[in-house]
């Protein structure tokens, strides 16, 4: 197959890295997005999300003339869906934007395109969501048009190192489609080119992100155990993956982020009675949250009134992605027992939670506070410096939700509370 022009749909943490590489290995691409606020932000010149090397990426596609950007898509020899799939409050998939992407390509398939679904979906979505959306135009997905889904499996941070290197898993509604999703990726792809159905492909990242969620649950529950039995959760996690065939993950504050808190939801909503350990999984990474705020509270004798420094709102370190963070939730439920929050989070200086106070500083965010709270292991506040940190806030109680902070912050003499730490040897 020719893939000459492209249109991708969704120009997110994903769609706009996927767009813009693709463009700079020569292929024309229209990126769509129906946010204006994207597209201006895109046609200025500029990115408005945050990932390393993405802005010099984006500027190259765009000088060398075969990126634009639009609202809405048009004839392309292949179309990439890479728009959001969020849950609902009650937890069931919202496909919005997957079937709007979807009855806006419609109109402008021809026979031969291809089309790739990459959004993290719900087992079936393409074979049962998309194809008779597209086939609503008159042409057969398989025999007149190819149809696949391909998983995106990058990590936020390493997005264009991980886009070429990483193996990608192509799955299509026949071999057919497989075999055109393969010759499409193979444009930038270096790393390992899997060929699957598509809802085997749906299924891989729903079990990777479902994975992680179930281990991370695990360590969750042994960090509270730690707590019940006075000893320290860390050294017993060193001590147990020395174990040839033990991996015990970190435990922390919750699991955010829009795939690992929301993918095995898709499973649990598909096949309820299949999935009561997913299930179960879930709920213990959600209620780690409260979990973290008790442990404070102790702490404090009670929150009420306390003034308290929250460091770090993201989801995990070093981003700047907000989404379904932990950290928030934390800094909600502090403030829902009475107490005063200074938020600062560097990567996003101006997110705001609301009843919190956002600082711009770290300084700002300890003056005048009782307690400082860690809450997200960005690089600059696992380095700090506890000696100068103790003379920038009345306080002496430091929390670290992340197990990373050590003996240094007692001898600079503050009282150190870690999760999982139920004996308090710092
Ligand atoms: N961010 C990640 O690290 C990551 C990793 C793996 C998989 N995914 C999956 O990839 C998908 C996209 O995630 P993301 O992080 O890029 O989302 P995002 O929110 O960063 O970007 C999605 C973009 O799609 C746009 N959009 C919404 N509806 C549209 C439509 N009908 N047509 C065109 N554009 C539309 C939005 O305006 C937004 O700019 C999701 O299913 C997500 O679960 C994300």
């Amino acid at each position: 197959m020719n893939f000459e022009k492209i249109c991708v749909l969704g120009l997110g943490y994903i769609g706009l890295p996927t767009a813009s590489t693709f463009a700079t290995h020569g292929v024309r691409v229209i990126g769509v997005d129906v946010d204006q606020r994207v597209v201006g932000v895109l046609r200025s010149g500029e990115i408005h999300i945050h990932e390393p090397g993405l802005r010099t990426r984006v500027q190259a596609a765009f000088r060398s003339g075969t990126l634009q950007v639009s609202d809405t898509p048009e004839k392309a020899d292949a179309f990439i869906i890479a728009v959001p799939t969020p849950i609902r409050d009650d937890k069931t998939a919202d496909m919005r934007a997957v079937i709007s992407a979807t009855e806006a390509i419609t109109p402008h398939l021809a026979p031969g395109n291809l089309v790739v679904l990459e959004s993290t979906s719900p087992p079936r979505t393409t074979v049962d969501l998309v194809r008779p959306i597209l086939e609503r135009g008159g042409l057969k997905a398989g025999g007149d048009f190819h149809l696949a889904y391909s998983p995106e499996r990058v990590l936020p941070g390493q997005i264009l190192r991980e886009l070429i290197e990483n193996a990608r898993v192509i799955g299509g509604i026949d071999h057919a489609s497989a075999e055109a999703g393969a010759e499409l990726y193979r444009t930038f792809v270096c790393g390992d080119i899997l060929l699957t159905d598509a809802t085997t492909a749906e299924m891989v990242k729903l079990m990777e992100n479902t994975y992680r969620d179930i281990n991370i649950a695990a360590a969750n529950e042994f960090a509270r155990l730690a707590h019940e039995f006075g000893i320290n959760f860390w050294e017993a996690r060193r001590l147990a993956n020395l174990h040839p065939r033990v991996e015990i993950l970190k435990a922390g504050p919750g699991v955010g982020g829009h795939c690992i808190s929301v993918d095995p939801w898709f499973l649990v909503e598909a096949a309820p009675k299949c999935t009561p350990l997913i299930r179960q999984a879930r709920e213990i990474n959600d209620s780690q949250p409260a979990f973290v705020v008790g442990l404070l509270e102790k702490a404090l004798g009670g929150l009420a009134g306390k003034q308290i420094a929250a460091l770090g709102l993201s989801y995990k370190p070093d981003v700047d992605d907000l989404r379904e963070s932990p950290a928030i939730t934390i800094v909600e439920l502090m403030i829902e027992a009475g107490a005063r929050v200074c938020t600062f989070e560097p990567f996003k200086p101006e997110a705001v939670v609301p009843g919190a106070a956002p600082a711009v500083s770290l300084e700002e965010a300890l003056s005048g506070a009782d307690a400082l709270v860690l809450l997200v292991d960005h690089e600059q506040f696992r380095s700090l410096d506890p000696a100068l940190i103790a003379g920038l806030l009345p306080g002496r109680l430091a929390v670290d939700t992340r197990g990373v902070w050590g003996a240094e912050w007692k001898d600079a003499g503050f009282q150190l509370q870690t999760l999982g730490k139920g004996k308090n040897d710092g």
